[in-house]
């Protein structure tokens, strides 16, 4: 009972010790000892390591857990979905064009990483569930439903993450966003070598991409395996999806992200019931000296994302571009039966990635595929 931090989760009463130690004192010749609690702590996760991690329950689904709770606290300050990413798929501008919406709120801003929490995914996760809510506003008075989110676009391919998101969060929204696997690593490079990633600095993006992963010196091998592995889109999926029922799953199509993102956000809302309904084509214009959509204020001065999301780089190299093709056929194969699978239409960007564009719809024109695609993304979870 010493090490459990999230207290709900004990089910014995202190009686049950009591009576426990009466009952060996009194029928048995052992000798009870005990420790101060830190010792005991040391001790109990010597004996039982894979317990050294908490692992935070949801309050409110535990009758117990709520009773003891302090009145100050509420589940309504825990989001009801997540942007999970991955990294360099446009999770910013989804993140910021959702906290336009009058009834959506995100958290605010944490003082090391900004407006990701990245609560589940790391250390982070060691302060606790109260650290974690404060960072998201308290239940207004006003009987108005309001949707609370969070994006942190390291969550969609960490280990831990789907476990803990889902002890805490069951019924959270999951929305991740997809664009080629190949052009999320070659954006992520960019990324790096601004941040001055020193390997990203030293290694041109074909000899990353290329990089043998057992003989590569350390520093190419980490830069080699954080820049493919989140493209392995199914796979992360799949873990996803053991957890959460495909209803709560939103797979976004980033490359209609940048080309409509007025359609996507109008999608998104009817597919998370947000309510009331809010058209983004009064709020969101394409300026052509960004290259992308932005936000249009009350106003009418358009606001775009800062010069880190959009940046201008050369073209892939061709040999990259074949490479990573190569690289992710399998998964990218693995993702067109998970799409079929869902009951989603295959996005045109992985179709062309395997190159299937005629077999997966043998006689229907192009322009009636992409309408097709929107009718089918409305309603994902009705498939
Ligand atoms: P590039 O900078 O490589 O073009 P994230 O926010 O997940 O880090 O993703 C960054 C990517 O979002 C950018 O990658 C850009 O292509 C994409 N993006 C999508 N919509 C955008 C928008 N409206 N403004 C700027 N970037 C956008």
């Amino acid at each position: 009972m010493t090490h459990m931090s999230n207290y709900a989760l004990d089910r014995l009463g202190s009686y049950v010790f009591e009576s426990a130690v009466q009952f060996l004192r009194c029928w048995t010749n052992l000798r009870l000892e005990t420790r101060p609690p830190l010792q005991l702590a040391d001790i109990y996760f010597d004996l039982y390591p894979e317990e050294q991690d908490p692992i935070w329950g949801n309050p409110c689904q535990d009758k117990r857990h709520l009773e003891i709770w302090s009145k100050n606290k509420s589940c309504e300050r825990l989001p009801n979905f997540l942007i999970i990413g991955p990294q360099k798929t446009g999770t910013t501008a989804l993140y910021s064009f959702l906290s336009i919406h009058p009834a959506i709120s995100s958290n605010r801003d944490s003082p090391e990483t900004f407006e990701e929490l990245q609560f589940f995914s790391g250390k982070n996760y060691q302060k606790g569930i109260d650290w974690y809510m404060s960072f998201f506003p308290p239940p207004a008075n006003d009987n108005e439903t309001r949707y609370l989110f969070e994006k942190s676009a390291n969550y969609f391919d960490g280990t831990l993450v789907p476990q803990r998101v889902h002890a805490l969060l069951p019924s959270a929204h999951l929305i991740t966003i997809l664009i080629p696997p190949s052009k999320r690593a070659y954006s992520w490079y960019h990324h790096q070598r601004v941040h001055n990633d020193k390997a990203a600095l030293e290694f041109s993006f074909h000899e990353v991409i290329t990089a043998n992963p057992r003989h590569a010196p350390r520093a190419l091998r980490e830069l080699h395996n954080r820049i493919l592995q989140p493209g392995m889109y199914a796979h992360h999926l799949e873990r996803w999806l053991a957890l959460f029922p495909p209803q709560q799953l939103h797979l976004v199509d980033g490359e209609r992200l940048k080309s409509d993102p007025i359609l996507v956000l109008n999608q998104l809302q009817t597919e998370l019931k947000i309510r009331p309904f809010f058209d983004y084509a009064n709020h969101l214009k394409y300026v052509d000296q960004k290259g992308f959509y932005c936000q249009v204020d009350s106003l009418n001065k358009t606001k775009c994302l800062g010069q880190g999301k959009g940046r201008n780089y050369p073209p892939m190299e061709s040999a990259s571009l074949k490479f990573l093709r190569e690289y992710y056929q399998p998964e990218n194969t693995a993702l067109e039966k998970l799409f079929k699978r869902l009951g989603y239409p295959i996005p045109s960007w992985l179709e062309e990635e395997l190159g299937t564009e005629s077999q997966n719809n043998p006689q229907i024109p192009a322009e009636e595929i992409s309408n097709n695609v929107s009718s089918h993304w409305e309603n994902p979870g009705s498939q």
